[in-house]
Parts: structure tokens; C-alpha cells; sequence
């Protein structure tokens, strides 16, 4: 079943560029238009949407952490991001003009199954993000969008949070294109964008490899990890944090870059280890420039500093002690391939612990109880 690979996560991590491709098969029509037809919402509903609230649990409500950056972006509608255990013991406020966005994996997740309840009794049409076709969160939405990551076996998801993105993202752009928020050709270049990520996706896997191997084998000993991003940078830093903790349990914690000297730099010591995700260094130069200055602090204090970047970045070679390289993509798209390393360092570093990746302790695959 495995097909030759050691474990089922480091199998699915190698099928994040086909989870990406499968997930945008079949959601164009001839001109290139978005057609998303599984959703069954009147375009006049639609258009009326002021206002989506996601609520997902753990990797999945990260992957609506990037899509919100996306959507506010492309849509100009407020997106908020909710855990679903939490949204639901408040009264949220929901209208009819409300869309509530459930991201799961297995859409048996009982908090997100509860907010997406409470959300229906309250009049807000529901749109589930899903992996598992007929699973109990897409039945009991109004509308369906399925990930086409296939089965994911693993306890840890990986690609199924790259077809979370996709299809938050492929919304987010049927929005745009319903609402006129955008120009279609803007909106096909992004599709454009989209369709190269695979490609980017197994460069990645087959460039980056060694280099994450090499560097967990290094910070095998370490008993924490910091991870900082900004703007879509910084969902990833915690998914990154959330994949070492659950796998290769140790401590980490992801935070926003900004937030370091509010608090965070406290715990930066000698040799404590730092990954940081860097915003490419073309375009949109201040977001570069700041994440590029926490490197520069936290290294001061003797961090090791672990950093994903976009190929040829001068200023990675130049604070860095590991660099895991990105090829050059738009900002927006850059959460797709930046997970990516960070995945591959968790399983490696649970793997030379001694560790059943697929398996961790105290975890269940879907969480069926409140
Ligand atoms: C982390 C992980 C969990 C799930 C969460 C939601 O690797 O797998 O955090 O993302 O339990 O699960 P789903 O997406 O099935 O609702």
C-alpha cells in the first residue's frame, strides 16, 4: 500500500505536486473561466456574500489562515479564520449574507461538525472544503468543494493542506470572478500561477531534500524550535510548528515575525534553533526587508537559523546557518511550496528520533468527539 515509500506521511508528502494538480482538474471551462459546480448556490446568493467565516481545526484552519491574505486580496470581503471549538461556545454573529467556510480533511472533525450546525440554525449557508467524498461535514453543508488529495492515511496531513489552499484559493477566485472584483485576465494569470505550482512543488522534493535531511540529522538534540513568518509566511511558520510537535514531539512555537520583540525574543539563546520563512525579495521588498531584520536579531542572540527563502536571495546566504530554497512564484502562492521543507524536516526528524511518523502517540486520525 505504502508502494515502496518507508512511511505513508513521506509517501503523501511526495504527492503534495498531484494533490495540487488534481484539486484544479476540471474547475475551468473552455474559456478558462472558473467553474465550480459542485457549489449549488445561486450566483445572486453568492454575490450577495459580505462576510466568510471559516472554521476548521488545526492544519486545516491554517489553511484558511493563507486563504484569507488570498481572498481579502482578491474579493475585498472580510474573511475571518475561527477554530471551530471555539466559534461554536460563543454567539457568533452570522447572517443569511454570511458564508461559513468548514475545512476538513476527513469532514468527521465533531468541533467543525458543530460549528457548521450552529451556523445553519443561525441562517448562514455553509460551503464545506473536503477531502473524503460523502463524509458527514460535506453532507450536511449547503455546498461542496472536494480536495482531490486522495486518501490520506498518515495521522500528520500534508497534502491535504497544499488541496486545502487550492481549493480556498479556486473559491476565493470564483468570488472575484462573480462579484467583478476582479479583471478575468488578472484572474487567469493567477490560474496560470496555479497550474506551474506542481512543477514548483517537486523541485522542491527533489532539489531541497538532502539539505532538510542534513539539517534535521544536525538539530536532532534540540528540545525547541521557534518558527516565525509574516503576511502568508506566518500560517506556514505554525503549520511548520504544529508538524515537528505532533510527529517528532518536541517543543515548538510559530508565531508572527512582528510579534519577536513584543515577547517571543526572550526565549532566543545561544543555539536555539529559528526557522524562519522569508517573503521574496522581489516586489514586495518592505515585508522582505522586516522578516530579513528578526533574522538578523534573533542571530545576534547566537539563534541557529533555519531559513526557507527564494532561490538566490542574497540576504539568506548571508544570515542563515541552513537555507531551504524556493523557486521564484508570486507571494500569494508561495504557502504552496514553503510547507513543503518544513513537512520533510518533521517527518525526518521523527524518523531519526525513532519514531512511527505515521502514528503519533496520543493522536487520532480524525477527531469523532467533542
Ligand atoms: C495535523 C492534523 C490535525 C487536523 C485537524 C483537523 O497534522 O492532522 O491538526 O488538521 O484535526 O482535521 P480535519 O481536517 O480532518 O477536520
Amino acid at each position: 500500500e505504502k508502494g515502496g515509500w518507508p512511511s505513508f506521511m513521506d509517501k503523501e508528502i511526495h504527492e503534495d505536486p498531484e494533490a495540487v494538480a488534481n484539486t484544479l482538474l476540471g474547475r475551468f471551462d473552455a474559456k478558462g473561466d472558473i467553474v465550480l459546480d459542485e457549489v449549488r448556490i445561486e450566483p445572486e446568493v453568492l454575490r450577495s456574500i459580505d462576510r466568510i467565516v471559516v472554521v476548521a481545526c488545526g492544519t486545516a484552519s491554517y489553511a484558511g489562515l493563507v486563504a484569507r491574505y488570498a481572498i481579502e486580496h482578491w474579493v475585498r470581503i472580510p474573511v475571518e479564520v475561527e477554530l471551530a471549538h471555539e466559534f461554536r461556545y460563543r454567539d457568533p454573529i452570522l447572517t443569511p449574507r454570511t458564508l461559513v467556510v468548514a475545512i476538513s480533511q476527513s469532514g468527521e472533525t465533531m468541533d467543525t461538525l458543530m460549528a457548521i450546525r450552529h451556523a445553519r440554525e443561525q441562517g448562514s449557508r455553509v460551503l464545506a472544503i473536503c477531502n473524503t467524498q460523502g463524509a458527514s461535514i460535506p453532507r450536511e453543508s449547503d455546498a461542496v468543494l472536494y480536495t482531490h488529495a486522495g486518501p490520506e492515511i498518515a495521522v500528520a496531513s500534508t497534502k491535504a493542506f497544499v488541496a486545502q489552499i487550492v481549493a480556498a484559493y479556486l473559491l476565493g477566485l470564483y468570488f472575484a470572478q462573480i462579484k467583478g472584483t476582479m479583471f478575468r485576465d488578472e484572474i487567469h494569470h493567477i490560474v496560470q500561477q496555479l497550474r506551474s505550482m506542481p512543477e514548483k512543488i517537486q523541485w522542491v522534493l527533489d532539489t531541497q531534500a538532502d539539505t532538510v535531511n542534513r539539517t534535521a540529522t544536525h538539530m536532532v538534540n534540540a528540545r525547541s524550535f521557534l518558527f516565525l513568518g509574516r503576511h502568508v509566511g506566518y500560517p506556514v511558520a505554525l503549520e511548520g510548528a504544529l508538524k515537528l510537535k505532533e510527529i517528532a514531539y518536541t517543543f515548538t512555537e510559530g508565531f508572527a515575525a512582528g510579534e519577536l520583540k513584543h515577547g517571543p525574543i526572550a526565549l532566543v539563546d545561544a543555539g536555539e534553533p529559528v526557522v524562519v520563512i522569508v517573503p521574496s525579495s522581489r516586489g514586495r521588498s518592505t515585508l522582505h526587508n522586516k522578516v530579513v531584520s528578526g533574522i538578523e536579531e534573533v542571530k545576534a542572540r547566537g539563534a541557529y537559523t533555519i531559513v526557507v527563502a527564494e532561490e538566490g536571495d542574497p540576504d539568506a546566504e548571508r544570515y542563515a546557518d541552513a537555507v531551504f530554497w524556493r523557486p521564484v512564484c508570486s507571494t500569494l502562492l508561495s504557502p504552496l511550496v514553503d510547507v513543503v521543507p518544513l513537512q520533510l524536516f518533521a517527518m525526518d526528524m521523527a524518523m531519526l528520533k525513532g519514531y512511527d511518523v505515521d502514528k503519533p502517540r496520543n493522536l487520532a486520525k480524525s477527531v469523532t468527539v467533542e
